[in-house]
């Protein structure tokens, strides 16, 4: 089949079998393109509580569809391919991160939603990058804090709210590859545009940018400055949405080292996921997402208090 029948049977399937698709900004051009749902992080988790499909597809990362799950017990929860993990997830194993709160007993835990189900269950609350401001703000400020597992965003939260964190040392290997001396020198070819950038980049890109927040974030900055020139600091398959929507914007993606071995910032577990994955996924109604019960109900506790926190 063609890309055009895949869609197709794609949108045929999804209504024989009462199923719906969420899909992450990152995920590749067609499977946005069938998706009932798209969106960053937050979005999509609050939308997972209230799509009325039996059958939820999360076009993402297995943190998303774990979050997806612990949401939806009774539904069934597929992922198209369950290599799609995640590098920050992974800096954080549950058995190290155990040992390390052990130590600091009087902390409470925050953890950004790119962490496993495991990970989440050991925390007082979870945040996104659209929200993280917000959440650390809603702990009372003699209350000591540690936050995990990205510290790229742990420093931003250091310095826009002024607590003191104490962070986990993990970080996403696709927004740690931008290189700030290729995005000076970009920059300098368009001096007339805006840096934006997603908070799991370093410091010294963060410094650049006119605008920081998650891909929605970014997308929203984008639509309220159309027809500008921006230069986008995340994975690149958000520019697909983001031309989609400002289709007057000059989009560039950030340049990553010259070492790197992928050209352009992309994620290469989001990209595992293809539209046949999608495709033989909805099909055959496997892989399914699954979890421990005992995971799934204590993490669901810090998810339900970061979606009463943040309404919208
Ligand atoms: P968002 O919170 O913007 O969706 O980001 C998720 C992510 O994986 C960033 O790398
Ligand atoms: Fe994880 Fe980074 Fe990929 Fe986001 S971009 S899913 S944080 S590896």
């Amino acid at each position: 089949m063609d890309l055009q029948d895949t869609s197709r049977r794609i949108l045929e399937l999804k209504a024989e079998k009462n199923a719906t698709i969420l899909a992450h900004y990152y995920q590749e051009a067609a499977i946005q393109d069938v998706a009932d749902v798209i969106g960053d992080s937050l979005y999509l988790a609050r939308q997972a509580t209230r799509v009325k499909e039996d059958i939820l597809i999360m076009a993402g990362v297995s943190f998303m569809a774990e979050t997806v799950k612990i949401l939806n017990p009774h539904k069934k929860v597929l992922l198209p391919d369950t290599s799609a993990g995640c590098s920050l997830a992974d800096s954080c194993s549950p058995q190290e991160f155990g040992k390390f709160i052990q130590q600091y007993p009087d902390h409470l835990v925050v953890s950004y939603v790119n962490c496993s189900a495991e990970i989440k269950a050991m925390s007082d609350l979870v945040c996104t990058s659209s929200n993280a401001v917000e959440v650390i703000r809603s702990v009372p400020e003699d209350q000591p804090v540690i936050f995990a597992p990205d510290r790229n965003l742990g420093r931003y939260l250091i310095r826009q709210t002024g607590r003191d964190l104490l962070l986990w040392d993990g970080a996403c290997m696709v927004h740690e590859a931008f290189s700030i001396d290729k995005l000076l020198e970009l920059y300098r070819m368009y001096p007339a545009s805006r840096i934006i950038a997603h908070p799991e980049s370093e410091e010294h890109i963060l410094k650049t940018a006119s605008y920081v927040g998650s891909t929605a974030g970014m997308l929203d900055y984008v639509k309220r400055h159309d027809s500008g020139q921006f230069i986008v600091a995340t994975e690149a398959g958000i520019l697909y949405q983001m031309q989609k929507e400002v289709p007057n914007a000059k989009l560039i993606p950030a340049p990553v080292q010259k070492d790197n071995s992928c050209a352009c910032s992309e994620c290469s577990h989001m990209k595992v996921n293809t539209l046949e994955k999608l495709y033989l996924c909805l099909k055959n109604e496997t892989p399914e997402m699954n979890i421990e019960e005992d995971i799934r109900q204590k993490a669901l506790l810090p998810i339900v208090r970061m979606l009463e926190l943040s309404e919208n």
